[in-house]
């Protein structure tokens, strides 16, 4: 057990903090191979991913005393603070100069590329430079910096914390499902599933928001029921789920029930919620395959099929899709510019950027969200049934999670998903030989 283990999942970033704990810990293995000691180390990512929690225990580990530096006060003061933070380490070498959050460093509302407090953060780090004094940062934004601070040299390592994804999410949801009373045995992977790309700062406050509505009911523990409640309201700030909701209209209804049954009828298992009031709704949904062409159509055919359902069983055109239709469009896009599928000559290379090729462009990428468009209501048209009746439990509940998404679909029959695409191993088969002439 070491200080490492308090971080949960992100066995490789642990895996690299080790390795620079160890040349820390026995920099004369290092020397005597003739290798320089490490300078320093930058983590950077969204707010809440555990960079802090990363560098501490990095500190703890390597058993070296550090000096914290924060932006906890005035400018002048502030610059003052860092030259004494980096002459204090010095003074006890071997040691670590934390720098916390430095992106918030300069004032955070100008362009500051040579704001006096990054140069002066440059230039310490130049004059402890061979004294043994390792130098660790976080930050959130890394663009702010000086390009010159952030060169190897000064930061030879500098490494991205992520979100939790995939078995990292599930590991953290667990961890901290385990010390909460909950109600029976819960599954962490669909709470995982919902929160997937989510901070655990924000995990942590969703999981404590439903014990504090489990308290405020008096519940004996907390109820999945609390969590997706919590959920709802700190992430996607809805009240769908909660006492006394709205009446959902049948369009609202449809048009989730349309992104959910396309998703599900591409990427079985991939819809995680959904969810709609009064007035809006949204589908949430989870990556759950590794085929990035599959994953695509999925997120093109499913943004366009809130709008397909509408229209299909109700004749009428659908207003509230446009943030849908940006999306399916932005992803056409593309394709056509990038992966050129509507052929080589509307490529975008940068330096034949003509009002004329944007024009061609744009009337391709229309061609192809046409073209999926139709695809999209075959789907729909194929899997009828499903479509209705999830639209209904969403009328009926407001609020659907992963079970129910299934327990429709498995009740619906799995009709074909997608007529276009051909099965995997019809695609991969080789064309028929002709026949010989006799
Ligand atoms: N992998 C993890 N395992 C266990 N706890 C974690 C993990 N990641 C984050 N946490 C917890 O989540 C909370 C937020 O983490 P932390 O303060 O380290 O985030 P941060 O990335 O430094 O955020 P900010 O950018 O806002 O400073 C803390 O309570 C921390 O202990
Ligand atoms: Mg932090």
């Amino acid at each position: 057990m070491d200080a490492f283990d308090k971080i949960i999942g992100y066995s490789k970033v642990k895996g690299e903090l080790r390795q620079i704990c160890d040349s820390l810990r026995n920099g004369e293995v290092y020397a005597g191979l003739g290798v320089k000691a490490p300078q320093g180390l930058l983590l950077y990512g969204e707010p809440g991913v555990g960079k802090t929690l990363m560098a501490s225990a990095l500190i703890e580990e390597c058993g070296r005393p550090a000096f914290i530096c924060r932006k906890d006060r005035p400018d002048g003061d502030f610059i003052k603070a860092i030259k004494e933070t980096f002459d204090r380490a010095a003074e006890q070498a071997p040691s670590i100069v934390f720098l916390d959050d430095m992106d918030k460093f300069a004032n955070g509302d100008e362009d500051h590329p040579d704001a006096e407090e990054y140069v002066t953060v440059q230039s310490c780090i130049d004059a402890v430079k061979g004294r043994e004094v390792y130098v660790l940062a976080t930050a959130n934004d890394i663009s702010v910096l000086p390009r010159s601070l952030r060169r190897a040299g000064r930061f030879d390592r500098v490494i991205e914390i992520e979100a939790p994804h995939g078995e990292d999410a599930e590991l953290i949801t667990e961890h901290f499902l385990s010390g909460r009373r909950f109600v029976g045995e819960i599954d962490p992977k669909p709470i995982a599933r919902i929160m997937d790309g989510r901070s655990t700062a924000e995990l942590e406050t969703v999981i404590n928001q439903a014990g504090i509505y489990a308290g405020y009911e008096r519940a004996e523990a907390i109820s999945m029921e609390h969590f997706l409640r919590a959920c709802l309201k700190i992430i996607f700030e809805m009240d769908a789920a909660g006492p006394g909701r709205e009446a959902v209209s049948y369009e609202i209804a449809l048009h989730e029930a349309g992104h959910a049954v396309v998703h599900e009828a591409l990427c079985p298992g991939c819809v995680t919620l959904v969810c709609a009031d009064s007035n809006k709704g949204f589908t949430h949904y989870y990556r759950n395959t590794e085929d990035y062409r599959l994953w695509m159509e999925a997120r093109i055919m499913g943004s366009l099929a809130g709008m397909a359902a509408v229209e299909m069983k109700t004749g009428l055109q659908d207003w509230g899709s446009s943030s849908d239709l940006d999306q399916a469009f932005d992803r056409v896009e593309d394709l056509v510019k990038n992966s050129c599928v509507s052929g080589f000559s509307l490529h975008s290379n940068g330096y034949n950027d003509s009002g004329q090729l944007r024009a061609r462009q744009e009337q391709a990428v229309s061609a192809e969200v046409e073209k999926y468009y139709m695809r999209t209501k075959q789907i729909l048209a194929a899997n009828a049934g499903f479509l209705e009746a999830l639209a209904r439990l969403v009328m009926e509940k407001g609020l659907l999670t992963m079970e129910d998404v299934s327990r429709i679909r498995d009740e619906a029959g799995r009709a074909p998903a997608d007529t276009e695409r051909p099965a995997p191993e019809e695609a991969a088969l080789p064309a028929e030989k002709p026949a010989l002439a006799a």
